[in-house]
């Protein structure tokens, strides 16, 4: 039987997004400790990755749940919390923009970190997410800022000049960062303006290693910084891609050590009460 590839799981399950999850761990969790996740609490992790938020959650005494596309990282969830004894911390496979296995109004706390802003689709990702928190409850979104001066930002801006141009109707992620598509998106969900609020927040990856190395595991392991990377071959700009990269991974590193990365990143934090 013919299989059809849903591009958007295929990015993620490409190259490992753990090795760039673990560079992560330290924010994950201060970002997780001002949510006031407090014991027994319902939380919806989604786009979970391999936990980097979910655990946290879950060490605090929430009941989580895990959602994304990537089979792998789901896997990789579920050893992590499986390491550390979190029996209340599951994960499953599922679609950002269609939650169809989740009852209506079940979570306390939705949370998407960097995860659903990559779905297909965004009208459709605010609407379920809306559906399933119940009322009362909240939903906290970490998106990248499109033309964002800072890593990610310029990571995804440098990858898809490099790629080849996405197929019509597709809508870039970025478009999560700016508050106006939030509002609209959330507004055809339900959500008036003033149940949305919005603030600038930092995430600090560190890495043990090289601006360079650290380069070297988004040209690995990272979907997109690898697509690129497979674009430019085909083109021979490969030289070209890694220098303006390069420059900006070494621009970025604030850690005073050698052998050693510190980059913040700047992110649009939303936050939905529902
Ligand atoms: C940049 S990673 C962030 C992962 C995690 N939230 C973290 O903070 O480490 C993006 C995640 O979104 C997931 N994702 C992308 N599209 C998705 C979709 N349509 N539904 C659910 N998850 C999705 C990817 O598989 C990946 O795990």
């Amino acid at each position: 039987m013919l299989q059809t590839v849903n591009p958007n799981r295929a990015l993620w399950e490409k190259g490992d997004f753990t090795r760039i999850a673990a560079t992560m761990r330290d924010s994950g969790e201060s970002l997780v400790n001002a949510l006031g996740v407090r014991r027994g609490m319902k939380v919806l992790d989604l786009g979970c990755g391999d936990g980097t938020t979910a655990l946290p959650e879950a060490r605090l005494g929430a009941d989580v749940l895990g959602v994304d596309i990537a089979s792998n990282l789901v896997e990789a969830g579920r050893r992590r919390a499986a390491a550390e004894g979190l029996s209340h911390c599951r994960f499953q496979e599922g679609d950002a923009s269609n939650l169809e296995d989740l009852a209506d109004q079940t979570f306390d706390l939705v949370v998407s970190i960097f995860g659903a802003m990559f779905a297909p689709r965004p009208f459709d990702v605010a609407k379920e997410m809306v559906r399933v928190t119940r009322p009362g409850g909240r939903i906290v979104m970490g998106n990248w800022i499109p033309n964002d001066p800072t890593l990610v930002a310029q990571i995804l801006k440098t990858s898809s000049a490099y790629s080849p141009p996405p197929p019509e109707g597709f809508v870039s992620p970025m478009t999560w960062g700016v508050e106006s598509h939030v509002e609209e998106r959330f507004g055809k969900a339900g959500i008036e303006r003033d149940q949305i609020s919005f603030a600038r927040d930092t995430y600090v990856f560190e890495y043990p290693g090289t601006p360079a190395a650290f380069l070297r595991e988004f040209s690995e392991y990272y979907g997109p910084t690898m697509n690129a990377f497979e674009a430019a071959r085909k083109n021979d700009r490969v030289d070209e891609l890694q220098k303006e990269l390069q420059s900006l991974f070494e621009s970025q590193n604030t850690a005073a050590q050698a052998n050693s990365t510190r980059i913040p990143a700047t992110f649009l934090r939303v936050t939905v009460t529902v």
